[in-house]
């Protein structure tokens, strides 16, 4: 029984992930079992999913820009600093974030997220 339980808190730390694209020709990927305590971009980039990053995760840019579509309630709150660099991202919702600050909290569901069409960015 002991087992069962802890197999079980185990695994209920892990999430789904569904990336979507904006640019053309890309399909969505979806990501099972991603551990808790990662960014988005985190996770984008260890999985060789392109999402620019110009100030290397440090909320001081808005390239790592895109929008949750499910699963909000997983990622840790918006900031007043990340809501600043939002608002100079190129056209930002009310689903926006900063791929960079978004990181999941420790539970377990289901996230997805579009990324912007990231030819439009130079740099990393
Ligand atoms: S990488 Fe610059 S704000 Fe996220």
């Amino acid at each position: 029984m002991f087992c069962i339980t802890f197999a079980a808190k185990l695994i209920g730390k892990m999430y789904t992930i569904k990336f979507n694209f904006e640019q053309k020709g890309l399909e969505p990927v979806v990501l099972n079992n991603v551990e808790a305590g990662q960014s988005l971009l985190e996770i984008a980039l260890t999985n060789d999913i392109e999402l620019h990053h110009n100030c290397g995760g440090v909320c001081a840019c808005s390239t790592c820009h895109l929008y949750v579509e499910k699963g909000a309630d997983h990622i840790e709150e918006l900031s007043d600093k990340e809501e600043d660099f939002i608002d100079r991202a190129v056209n930002p919702r009310l689903n926006s974030r900063l791929g960079c600050q978004c990181i999941l909290i420790d539970e377990s569901g289901q996230i997805e997220v579009t990324l912007p069409d990231q030819t439009q960015f130079l740099g990393e």
